[in-house]
């Protein structure tokens, strides 16, 4: 495939694309987006046909793109899975409960992710990202540079956190938060800037910063949103798949699965990623020993998470 494609957009498939995130990302890309199709495929026939009927109106005010229902056969077709489908929503507090929930989903869709085309996107939304992330590889039929998940909203924690410490707007800062989404995270304390000059923070003054990141998730559970964090990981996606489409050059953060980066192999983490070449890459960053020891910590987390999965899809297909 070349991409891009002479102006013409992608064509993105979206399974749960009647939930929040899903949804979310859809209007995000039919307001946005010059060019590229969404097909929301979702199990919940009434709810994804009234997306349809709110999101085509769309067109009238301007939107480009076209957007309509299909089945998982689009998956053969697409140049762009978003996988944002869920058996519960949202989250509770605990993300750790969260781990085996959609086992029983993995375990029915992760065969039909064969039909993915060598040269596709698959963007992993569903928690936990990293975990199914990581068994979307391992299950065989997709390359580990043709799967990333969603670990943007981290990242934009970090900043924001950064930014309240700093008395600035957030886009005037950058900063990488890596590792496990929602869990072991390592912010990049080595890395921090502002409008593009290097900054250093106190020791001292970072535990307001890691608290921000440690509770924000608990935070926004405790207002009963009744909803997941859709607008920022509508957007997320919609950057994730704008940079590997057009090959823009600014890595982003992404959960990828490691093949000896940092010491790590076999598990996806948030790392950045490079979207402009054929194949998306690892991007390593230099970190002090105490983020290394901290992405290692991650790695066992994940491969922890991804062994309780793994047991659990096993399980739901011996049922069934
Ligand atoms: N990675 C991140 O940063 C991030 C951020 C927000 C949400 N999430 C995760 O994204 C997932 C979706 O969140 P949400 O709030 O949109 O959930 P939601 O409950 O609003 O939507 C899930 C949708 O999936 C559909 N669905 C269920 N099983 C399906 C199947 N087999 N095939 C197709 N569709 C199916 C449901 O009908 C529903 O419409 C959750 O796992 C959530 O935790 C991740």
């Amino acid at each position: 495939m070349v991409r891009p494609r002479d102006g013409a957009g992608p064509l993105i498939a979206v399974i749960g694309g009647a939930g929040t995130v899903g949804s979310a990302f859809a209007f995000h890309w039919l307001v946005s987006a010059p060019a590229g199709d969404v097909v929301l495929v979702d199990v919940n026939a009434d709810a994804v046909r009234a997306q349809l009927m709110d999101l085509d109106h769309l067109r009238g005010l301007g939107a480009h793109p076209d957007v309509r229902i299909g089945t998982r056969a689009v998956l053969a077709e697409a140049d762009v899975v978003v996988l944002a489908a869920s058996l519960s929503a949202p989250a509770g507090p605990d993300r750790a409960s969260m781990v085996t929930r959609n086992a029983g989903l993995l375990a029915g869709l992760l065969p039909d992710l064969r039909l993915v085309r060598p040269d596709a996107l698959v963007v992993v939304a569903t928690n936990p990202v990293d975990a199914i992330t990581t068994l979307v590889v391992s299950s065989g039929s997709l390359r580990a540079d043709q799967v990333l998940g969603l670990s943007l909203n981290d990242t934009l924690r970090f900043r924001a956190a950064l930014a309240r410490h700093f008395g600035v707007e957030i886009g005037r800062v950058d900063g990488w938060n890596l590792g496990q989404h929602g869990g072991a995270q390592v912010p990049v304390y080595s890395a921090v800037s502002v409008d593009g000059r290097s900054r250093s923070i106190d020791p001292g003054d970072r535990p307001p910063i890691d608290r921000y990141l440690a509770e924000w998730f608990r935070s926004y559970q405790g207002l009963r949103p009744g909803r997941s964090t859709g607008w920022a990981s509508a957007a997320g996606i919609q950057r994730m798949i704008d940079t590997w489409w057009n090959r823009r050059p600014a890595p982003l953060p992404c959960s990828r699965m490691l093949a000896g980066e940092h010491g790590l192999t076999g598990v996806a983490l948030g790392v950045p990623v490079d979207l402009t070449g054929e194949r998306p890459a690892v991007v390593e960053l230099p970190l002090t020993g105490a983020e290394e020891a901290g992405l290692l910590r991650a790695g066992d987390a994940v491969g922890r998470a991804v062994r309780t999965l793994q047991d659990a899809v096993a399980r739901e297909r011996d049922a069934s």
